[in-house]
């Protein structure tokens, strides 16, 4: 893994929108992997800006969702589909059409099939070739919660409860008011991604980088499968690195790169 620590929040955000953008203005493939949550939300503001200049757009890429929440009001400003348009669909934000903003159906029938087939989706675009991700504090990515397969594909979970009361937030902090269950991509899905880049910020989440970074692979903490990936960057600010023992040494390597 490569290791990027930053001052703040904003430069993780500036080095990601870097490495995104040159990898997708270099690919002929042009599949990106899509997180939500907080934590991307600086990165696909300069992503707008780029476009805006002129020097990046989604106008000719696929993009993927990680995962939806399952049974929520199509209409809801937090169904995962509805936050990635908010920030990435149409010609004033980064030319991403919304045919081309793929997200697993949560209100599907039969959710299963249908993760599946998002499953399958994927694997039919060719796969993802940039994923970004984010990571919970209990070390979930996408929403793979502790004790997943590592090799899981897309599938219908259940939150943990410290998920649910971290994402209260975004519910009126009403926990009650947020979906018990998702579907996500599996670890094994997100393993597929030919490069990963995972984002973290903040002090909540120098458990969870400790572990990815220095812990044991264990799903236990599902990101540290991350070690296995052949082109993860891990890219966090100096509160989320707070407990990692090599710092200095990430440092080096990061600048010598
Ligand atoms: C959410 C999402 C994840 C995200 C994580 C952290 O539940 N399913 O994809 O990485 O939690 O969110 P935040 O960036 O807001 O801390």
């Amino acid at each position: 893994m490569r290791i990027g620590i930053f001052s703040d929040p904003e430069a993780v955000a500036d080095a990601a929108a870097e490495y995104l953008i040159s990898v997708m203005n270099t690919t002929d493939h042009k599949v990106l992997g899509v997180a939500t949550g907080s934590t991307p939300l600086p990165l696909y503001e300069r992503l707008r800006a780029a476009h805006e200049a002129g020097t990046f757009t989604l106008e000719d890429a696929q993009a993927f969702a990680l995962d939806e929440y399952v049974g929520i009001d199509p209409e809801h400003p937090e169904r995962y589909r509805n936050v990635l348009r908010t920030e990435l669909v149409g010609a004033d934000k980064t030319g991403l059409t919304d045919e081309n903003l793929h997200t697993p159906n949560g209100n599907a029938e039969d959710p299963d099939a249908a993760a599946l087939a998002y499953d399958e989706e994927i694997k039919t675009a060719g796969g993802v070739t940039l994923q970004i991700l984010g990571i919970g504090a209990d070390g979930h990515i996408g929403f793979n919660e502790p004790a997943i397969s590592l090799v899981s594909r897309t599938h219908v979970d259940a939150l943990t409860a410290k998920t649910r009361s971290d994402n209260a937030r975004f519910f009126d902090d009403d926990i009650s008011k947020v979906p018990t269950h998702c579907v996500t991509q599996g670890l094994g899905t997100i393993m597929d991604a030919k490069e990963v880049l995972l984002l973290a910020t903040g002090e909540n989440k120098a458990d969870a980088v400790r572990e990815l970074v220095e812990g044991a692979v264990s799903a236990h903490w599902p990101a540290t499968v991350l070690q296995m990936h052949p082109k993860a960057t891990i890219l966090v600010d100096e509160a989320a690195a707070a407990k990692l023992e090599l710092t200095d040494f990430y440092k080096e390597r990061w600048e010598a790169r």
